[in-house]
Formats: structure tokens, sequence, C-alpha cells
């Protein structure tokens, strides 16, 4: 049988039926908030085919009841949350965006903590994928604070769904092309080389706190420590309007007073909440929680 006969009769064993599908879309929503709209149900039928293979199953069917009541179920959610979740992302992603956070966004957070108090800032990259976007902050810290840095008890609480990307985040270890939109000066600086590979320095990693957390759960969000700025990029286009906005009231709720959300660049507040008031710069929007 040739390879090209052997993936279509693989495709065929598959096949997801409509009741299967929808089972299936409800069962990922009420886990993670990602809903999977009736078009992309060929997503799910390529993305977990491999899976059903591996697990020796015979079809989707089996599969979600495997995911309710197998001893091994928790193990299978976190396959199923790889399996179904987009992590593309790469480092000094959207650089404008990043611009007004180093020269404007920043600079005057830390004027105000400076004004009231300990040096203490809390910063959450909520939805971090493979770490590239919490490590760019940890940069920017850097380069903004230079040496005075050390003075400052400073934590960047970096989450995602996906426990494997987090498994990648933690080693702090690139290729050239998650550095693809990143100056060589900065590359230099706070990466060292590895077999080809880039390495975040430990001045930067000892900055972050990596861990698992489902946006879409109010309860877990309130769990993590209040912050002075919010990133939230790429994230809430997986979600439809009602997790967009629970997801974003927990950014508000989360956001010390005069604190900052930033969303990606395509995505929008507009029908989701009026709670915060958008600034608008040159390529980029921001939102601040008034104090
Ligand atoms: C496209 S990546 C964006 C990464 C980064 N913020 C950026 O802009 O480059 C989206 C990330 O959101 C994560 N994600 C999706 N649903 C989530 C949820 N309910 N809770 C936490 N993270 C979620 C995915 O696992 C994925 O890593």
């Amino acid at each position: 049988m040739s390879l090209f006969s052997k993936s279509i009769t693989l495709g065929k064993e598959f096949k997801i039926s409509d009741e299967e599908f929808s089972q299936l879309r409800d069962f990922i929503y009420d886990k993670s908030g990602i809903y999977i709209a009736d078009n992309r149900k060929y997503l799910l039928e390529n993305r977990l085919a491999n899976r059903i293979k591996l697990l020796n199953l015979k079809s989707f069917g089996e599969y979600y009841y495997y995911l309710q009541y197998d001893p091994r179920k928790q193990q299978e959610l976190n396959k199923l949350f790889e399996a179904v979740t987009t992590n593309e992302t790469s480092f000094y992603r959207n650089p404008p965006q990043l611009k007004i956070f180093q020269d404007k966004v920043l600079p005057e957070v830390l004027d105000a903590i400076k004004s009231k108090g300990p040096k203490t800032l809390r910063i959450w990259s909520a939805g971090c994928s493979t770490g590239e976007e919490p490590y760019t902050l940890g940069i920017i810290l850097h380069e903004v604070l230079k040496s005075e840095i050390g003075q400052w008890n400073i934590r960047i609480t970096a989450n995602d769904l996906s426990e494997a990307v987090l498994l990648s985040a933690r080693r702090g270890v690139y290729t050239e092309y998650s550095l693809r939109t990143t100056p060589r000066e900065i590359v230099s600086r706070y990466f060292t080389g590895e077999d080809g590979k880039y390495r975040i320095v430990p001045e930067v990693k000892q900055l972050i706190s990596f861990g698992q957390i489902n946006l879409s759960d109010k309860a877990q969000c309130k769990r993590v420590e209040r912050s002075h700025v919010v990133f939230c990029r790429n994230v809430i286009i997986y979600f439809d309007d009602e997790v967009k906005k629970r997801v974003i009231s927990s950014f508000y709720d989360n956001l010390l007073a005069g604190g900052y959300l930033f969303i990606g660049h395509s995505e929008s507040l507009h029908n989701i909440t009026r709670a915060f008031r958008p600034i608008h710069h040159p390529g980029a929007i921001i939102y601040r929680k008034e104090a």
C-alpha cells in the first residue's frame, strides 16, 4: 500500500460524526473556553486522529469516553489542550505595541509605584505560550531599569493552558526563528549560544514564574497576584463573546487601579466591556483601569 492510500484509509478510519463533534466541541469549550466553530470540524478530526491511534481506540466516541472516565484522563486532557491550542508566538512580537510599553507605560507605572512606597512590580502574561512574550517583557524591564533593577521586587507571572508549551518555556532555549523580529544587539545581550540555539540569560529568567491556568475559569484567575500590567495578546481570539467577557473581567479585577491591559493587535474590547479607558497610540490601542 502506498503512503498516500494509507493516509486516506486512516483518514476514513477516524472520521468524526456530527454527534461526536458536538460532544467533543462542548467538552473542549467547557474545559478551556476555546470555541470550535462548525466549519472547523476538520480541525478536530486532523488534530485528534493521532491521539486515538496512539491510545488504540476505535473512534472519536471512544476518545470522548476516555477523556471522561479513564484513570489517565487528566494526562489526556493535557494532550487534548496541546492538540487544540494554537501556540504561534515570537520574541518582540508586535514591536509598536512593545515600544509604547517600554517608552510610556512602564516609566509611568514605575514612577507611580516609587511615589507610593516599596518598589514592587507585578506583570501578568496570560496565555504565554512557549515563553517568548514574558521573556521579552523581562528583557524590556532590564533595558529600562538597567542597574537599578536589583533594587526592585519584580515578578512576571506567565500562564498557559498547555503544559507542553510551559515545559518548553521553562527550558528557555530557542531557535533563530523565535528571534526573527528581535534586534540583534538584544540577542547578543540577553542570550547565550548553545548548539546553534539561544538560551535566555538567568537575569531575565529569574523574573518569570510559569504556571498552568485556564483563563476561562474565574476562580483560577482570582488566585493570580494582582498586577500593574496585564498582557493577554492573541488569546481571546479563540473564545466566544461570553468567555471573552469573563476573561476580560478577570483581568479588570486583577489589575490594580491605574493598571494597563495589552491585548493583541487584531483583538478588540468592542462589545465586550466599557470598563477600561482605551488609549490610542500610533499603531496600538491600550486599555487603562482608571485610578
Ligand atoms: C497564539 S498564542 C499567543 C502567545 C503570546 N501571548 C503571543 O501573543 O505571542 C495563544 C496561547 O493561548 C493559550 N490559551 C488558549 N486558551 C487558553 C486558556 N483557556 N487559558 C490559558 N491559556 C490559553 C494557548 O495555549 C496558546 O499558547
